[in-house]
This record gives structure tokens, C-alpha cells and sequence, in this order.
């Protein structure tokens, strides 16, 4: 196997492991994601499928790459190289992981235009711009934005700029320590908001849209929207939940840690959707707007509340830390491995990649605005990079890993980690990963690539 290199990292404290994964998790896709793809995706249908994923495939698959991860305790390239090296995998494996960084790079370009779109709103919420705004004024504030290439390409800048030099340091801990205060003060703020949107916002429809649903109303589009939507929002399918678990404790259950990981992930999700959808229906935002419906629905309710400059400056700067927090994952993979095979410095590294994300992440500003009617396989440069990376990427990388741990590498590699230690769990993760997982992600993807 590849040399330990990371023993000496090995995290005392087994909850870091969590951290880092949940911080990774937790991000826009749950605040701004998540809301507008329940909205446009028939609510409850939406959402039901959501929830069958997150445990038919999310769940399985993330348990897969972190057992992986532990077990070998190295980067995933060095990882199917040596797998390679030894015949288990054949050539054409090795470039998974290419794949797996490709991924994260690609929506890292993407990712960065919306983050700047929270620090564009955190530097207005504090000037006290959404001071009694209306929905008509925040949809100008917000058209103003998407339609203003220059302001958002400083905010692009700034947030890469960030991610760099955060990624240029080696982290990992300090990341955690920062996760672990930033997740109870993101739940806390989004339950206290929730309950303010379910008193001024109309709390019975969203209930009734999140949580019933009619069998017709559960499309092709709807389920993969879904499952596309667990991979980005668990973050699976890239490799860097793979580096985390190469840190995690021996002692610490991986079914129990990923568990929580996906609990937490969806909690926020679900608190988000709570807090922006009774403000939708009452302000009567249409469900189908898209991935503006956050930035337009917020501010208002924070414009009313008292002391709302205030709440609205706190959140935003949270959303932008939960962004940091997942962005730095998409990076790490080409960061760590440039610096450990190249021994290129990790901030030099990081710079290099950065200025490509930051190029890729300028066209997909533009195709915002001046580039609008340039299309590819008929989306925006924007939705394209979106859609191919969570309806096609990450189900191909996620897939091609599961494969590699349920029928490739030999039991015993896992022996340690689920075999023995959590027997059941074992048999169970395994039957739902070969029989459940893997076939539909067989499935996803050939429906991704006939859709998009
Ligand atoms: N899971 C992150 C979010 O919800 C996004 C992400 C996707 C992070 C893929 C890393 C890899 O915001």
C-alpha cells in the first residue's frame, strides 16, 4: 500500500473527522440550492425522492469512499495507482481520480460566482440596503447584480482569492475547529429564522407542498434532479470525503460517522427550505425563478425583522464561511497531490489551480449576462457546468468507486474498517451498495447523458 504519510495527522479527537465532513457538506447547495430545486422540482415529489436517494445512494456511497479513504490512508490518485501498480485495477482506473478533481475544480468555478453573489448581499445587508425592501426592490437589487459583470467578478475574485490562500495552508484542523462553531451557529440562526418566516410567511402551504405529493408528480427530471442533488450536496463523487477519512480515527464507527454527516447535511437543508419557502408563498415569488429565489426572498423578511441589519449581516457571513468550508474541499484533492508528488508548496499549488477556477468562473459569470445567448448542448456556460458535473461527474466518479469497493478490491483491504468492526453494518452497506447504489447510478447516468 502507499506509505502512510498521513499517520502522523491521524486525528485524536474522532469528531474532527465529522467536522471536516459536514463543513465540506454543509454549504450554498443546502441555503441556495436546495430551496429553488424543491421549488421547481413539485416540492414534496421532490422531496421524498431526495430522502430515497440520500439512503439508497448517498449514504452507501459516502460510507464507500470514506472506508476506502480510511483504509489506505492516502491521496486517491497514489491510491488506484498502487491498485494498479499491484493488478487489482487496470489502467483505465487510474484516471477516476483525475475525474474525481476534475469535478471539484469544475464546480469550484461555478461555486465561487454564487458565493460572490452572498458577499455582494453580506456588504449590502451591511450598509442597511434591505432596510423595508420589498420583493420587487430585492428582484432589482439582485438584477442589478447578475446584470453588473464587473461587481461580480470582484466578488468572484475575492472569494477565490480566499479559497487560495486558505488552501495554500495546510488546515485541516483549523477548518474543523472553525466547522465547529460555525454548524451550531448556522442551525441556530436558520431555526430562529424559520420561526420568524413561519409566523410572517404562509407556513401551512410550504408545509403542504414540502410533505405531500402525487405518484405523477415523480418525473425522470424530478428524480434526477434529486439524486444530482445528494451527490453535490453531500459532496460525494470528488474525493475529498476520501482524504478526510484518511485522517479519521480507527475507533470511530464509519456508518455512525457518515450517518451523522448526512443528518446534518439534510437538517440544514431542511431548515433552509423552512425559512424561504413561507416567505415565497406569501410574498408570491414564483416557485419556478431559480437560483435567484434565496438572495430575493431573504432579504425582505430581514428588512422587516427588528434589528434585521444586524441578523441579515450575520447570516450572509455565515452562508459565505459555509461556502469557504465546502469550497476548500474542492480544491484539496489537485492541491495535495501537486504538492506531495511535485513538491510544488501547497499555496503555490493552490494558486495555479485557483487562476484556472477563477478564468473558468469568469465565463460563467458572463453567461450570466453578456454572454447570455452562447449555449452548449443547449444551457448557459453557468447551468451547463452545473448540471454536467452533478447529473453526470460525480454520479460517474461516485459509481466507478463503488464499483472499485464492492467488486474490486479484496474484502480483506476492508477488513479493518467494516468487516470486522461493524459486521452487520457491513452486510447490510454492502447488499444496498451492490444490489440498490450501484444500479442506479447505472441508471442515473445513462439518463444524465441522454438528458443533457
Ligand atoms: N456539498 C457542498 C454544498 O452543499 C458543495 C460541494 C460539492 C462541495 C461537491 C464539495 C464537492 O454546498
Amino acid at each position: 500500500m502507499p506509505e502512510n504519510r498521513c499517520m502522523q495527522g491521524i486525528w485524536s479527537n474522532p469528531w474532527l473527522f465529522i467536522l471536516a465532513a459536514s463543513g465540506s457538506a454543509v454549504g450554498l447547495g443546502n441555503i441556495w440550492k436546495f430551496p429553488y430545486m424543491v421549488g421547481e422540482n413539485g416540492g414534496g415529489a421532490f422531496l421524498f425522492v431526495y430522502f430515497l436517494c440520500l439512503f439508497l445512494v448517498g449514504l452507501p456511497v459516502l460510507i464507500a469512499e470514506v472506508a476506502l479513504g480510511r483504509s489506505v490512508r492516502s491521496n486517491p490518485i497514489d491510491t488506484i495507482n498502487d491498485l494498479h501498480e499491484r493488478r487489482i485495477v487496470t489502467k483505465g482506473w487510474v484516471l477516476v481520480p483525475y475525474l474525481a478533481g476534475l469535478a471539484g475544480f469544475l464546480i469550484l468555478s461555478f461555486y465561487s460566482v454564487i458565493a460572490g453573489w452572498a458577499l455582494a448581499f453580506f456588504e449590502r445587508s451591511l450598509a442597511g440596503v434591505f432596510s423595508s425592501v420589498t420583493k420587487d426592490e430585492t428582484q432589482a437589487i439582485f438584477s442589478a447584480l447578475i446584470g453588473s459583470p464587473k461587481e461580480m467578478l470582484l466578488w468572484h475574485s475575492v472569494f477565490v482569492l480566499i479559497v487560495i490562500l486558505v488552501v495554500g495552508q495546510s488546515v485541516t484542523r483549523g477548518l474543523a475547529m472553525l466547522v465547529k462553531m460555525l454548524l451550531p451557529a448556522l442551525i441556530l440562526m436558520l431555526l430562529g429564522l424559520a420561526v420568524y418566516a413561519s409566523i410572517v410567511g404562509d407556513f401551512d402551504k410550504t408545509l403542504t407542498f414540502l410533505f405531500s405529493w402525487n405518484w405523477s408528480h415523480i418525473t425522470t427530471d424530478v428524480v434526477l434532479a434529486a439524486v444530482g442533488h445528494a451527490f453535490f450536496s453531500l459532496s460525494i463523487g470528488m474525493g475529498g470525503m476520501f482524504a478526510y477519512a484518511a485522517y479519521m480515527s480507527k475507533h470511530m464507527s464509519i456508518v455512525r460517522a457518515c450517518t451523522i454527516v448526512v443528518g446534518v447535511d439534510t437538517l440544514v437543508a431542511i431548515l433552509a427550505g423552512l425559512v424561504v419557502l413561507p416567505l415565497v408563498f406569501s410574498l408570491n415569488i414564483d416557485l419556478d425563478t431559480g437560483p435567484s429565489l434565496t438572495f430575493v426572498s431573504l432579504p425582505v423578511a430581514f428588512g422587516r425583522l427588528p434589528g434585521g441589519q444586524g441578523v441579515g449581516s450575520v447570516f450572509f457571513l455565515l452562508l459565505i464561511l459555509a461556502a469557504l468550508t465546502s469550497a476548500i474541499t474542492m480544491l484539496e484533492l489537485f492541491v495535495a497531490w501537486l504538492h506531495e508528488r511535485f513538491y510544488v508548496s501547497r499555496l503555490k499549488a493552490a494558486f495555479i489551480l485557483g487562476l484556472g477556477v477563477w478564468l473558468l468562473g469568469l465565463m460563467s459569470l458572463l453567461s450570466l449576462n453578456e454572454w447570455k445567448e452562447i449555449h452548449f448542448f443547449g444551457f448557459t456556460i453557468f447551468d451547463f457546468l452545473d448540471k454536467f458535473t452533478s447529473l453526470i461527474l460525480l454520479p460517474i466518479v461516485a459509481l466507478l468507486l463503488s464499483i472499485l469497493v464492492a467488486l474490486r478490491i479484496p474484502r480483506s483491504m476492508l477488513q479493518n474498517e467494516l468487516i470486522t468492526r461493524e459486521p452487520t453494518h457491513f452486510k447490510w452497506w454492502y447488499n444496498v451498495l451492490k444490489f440498490c447504489s450501484i444500479p442506479i447510478m447505472v441508471v442515473i447516468t445513462v439518463a444524465g447523458w441522454i438528458g443533457v
